[in-house]
């Protein structure tokens, strides 16, 4: 079978999915549930049907899009990742692994291939923590990692629920039903920039990922007091901000200390009350993240982190609430799904390089219920989550060429 990529098309459609979006060119910002994902949402289901697929959406909104096969009962081979983007990022996070996955099917139709098994594109909802606090709800629910029940208590900064959110966007039916059967799915294959710099140094097009490391995430919030930034003398302060930046020095020193170079952690957000130049901060809101490849390094961080609230609540007499928004557990890839990817790329004469995830996917949590492997294409410097993430269209089309041979072969 000879598979032809439209290289141009799926860079086109690249350009053309980054055009909605609330930030201006060439930053993207597409949160959840957003009329701007929604039109996002619809031009993809557009895509998708002109493509021949049927499409079924689950009350979450994730998107499911299918070639049916020849034995339409037997478990499904799926393909994709996510659309939504967290605010003044690039256009290739996510991006490429669903429009790789359609342009790998639209591929596999136009070569004259017939699956046994279906092949599914599947668009997850909300890969991104921006709104909700946490991320991969979409695979979260259909892995029955996060219960219905615990996705009905999620709320975004205005309190709206994730509930009303999705019922408003249009997704209705019970949480409930979202959770995949036992079977549903053979196996699974994400493909995703690497956002990461070791292909590009290395000069190698392709990394085939052997292992997703593990995520943690909380909130910290710190209660000090606050007052006139000239009437409070020294001695007499809780300044919340303070205690916030040693804490943050804290965190960012376990992480440098833990002896692995696989241990980051990061602070994103730092929300300071009431931010006026002449007020002493007295409510301050933290945001860490906190990621490793080994579960037992990266848990030993998070309670290095709560010694540290500790201390610095009782020398700065301050009061210090940590609220865990989630701490997940690795996952490993497939080794049959590892060995048809590298089985395409030595057909393909493409040097690959077995590698660690270190951001989070959706195959984290589809793991939990089906083989999965993910594979990696370079990106510019290595950079995502910024404007500047770039993916050449020829990596791009590299990639989407060794997926569609790899779903070709797993679902024969
Ligand atoms: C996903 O976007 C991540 O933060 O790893
Ligand atoms: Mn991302
Ligand atoms: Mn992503």
């Amino acid at each position: 079978m000879s598979l032809t990529i439209d290289r141009d098309r799926l860079s086109s459609e690249i350009d053309t999915l980054a055009s909605f979006s609330d930030a201006e060119a060439p930053a993207v910002t597409r949160i959840v549930f957003t009329p701007t994902d929604l039109k996002a949402r619809a031009w993809m289901k557009a895509r998708c049907e002109e493509a021949g697929l049927t499409l079924r959406q689950d009350a979450v909104g994730n998107m499911f899009a299918r070639w049916i096969g020849s034995d339409p009962a037997a478990p499904v081979v799926g393909t994709g990742s996510h659309i939504d983007a967290i605010p003044n990022a690039g256009k290739y996070d996510g991006v490429v692994g669903v429009l790789g996955g359609l342009e790998a099917i639209r591929a596999l139709r136009q070569a004259g291939f017939r699956p046994r098994h279906s092949i599914e594109l599947l668009i997850f909802t909300s890969e991104e923590p921006t709104r909700f606090g946490i991320g991969c709800i979409g695979s979260r629910l259909l892995s029955g990692t996060l219960s219905a029940d615990a996705a009905r208590k999620l709320a975004d900064k205005d309190g709206d629920a994730l509930d009303e959110v999705r019922r408003r966007a249009g997704f209705g039916g019970e949480l409930e039903q979202v959770k995949l059967p036992i079977g549903y799915y053979k196996a699974f294959i994400e493909l995703h920039i690497e956002q990461g710099p070791r292909l590009e140094r290395q000069q190698i097009p392709l990394g085939i990922v052997t292992k997703i490391a593990a995520p943690a995430s909380l909130r910290i919030s710190i209660e000090g007091s606050g007052g006139h930034a000239g009437g409070v003398l020294m001695p007499d302060r809780h300044d919340a901000l303070c205690a916030a930046a040693e804490l943050i020095l804290a965190i960012e020193n376990a992480a440098r200390n833990s002896g692995a170079i696989d241990t980051v952690a990061t602070v994103g957000i730092c929300d300071v009350f009431p931010g006026a130049v002449n007020s002493i901060p007295s409510r301050v809101r933290l945001s860490v993240d906190i990621r490793d490849t080994d579960l037992q390094r990266r848990d030993l961080v998070m309670r290095t982190l709560e010694a540290a609230c500790n201390t610095v609540s009782t020398g700065r007499g301050v009061s210090i609430h940590t609220e865990l928004l989630n701490a997940d557990a690795p996952a490993d890839c497939a080794p049959a799904i590892i060995e048809a990817l590298s089985q395409s790329c030595r057909h393909h004469e493409l040097t690959f390089l077995p590698m660690v995830s270190r951001a989070y996917h959706d195959s984290l949590f589809m793991a939990r219920i089906v083989p999965v492997a993910m594979l990696f294409i370079p990106c510019l410097n290595g950079y995502s989550h910024r404007p500047d993430e770039y993916a050449h269209p020829d990596d791009i089309a590299r990639g989407t060429l060794v997926l569609a041979e790899t779903l070709a072969a797993l679902s024969a």
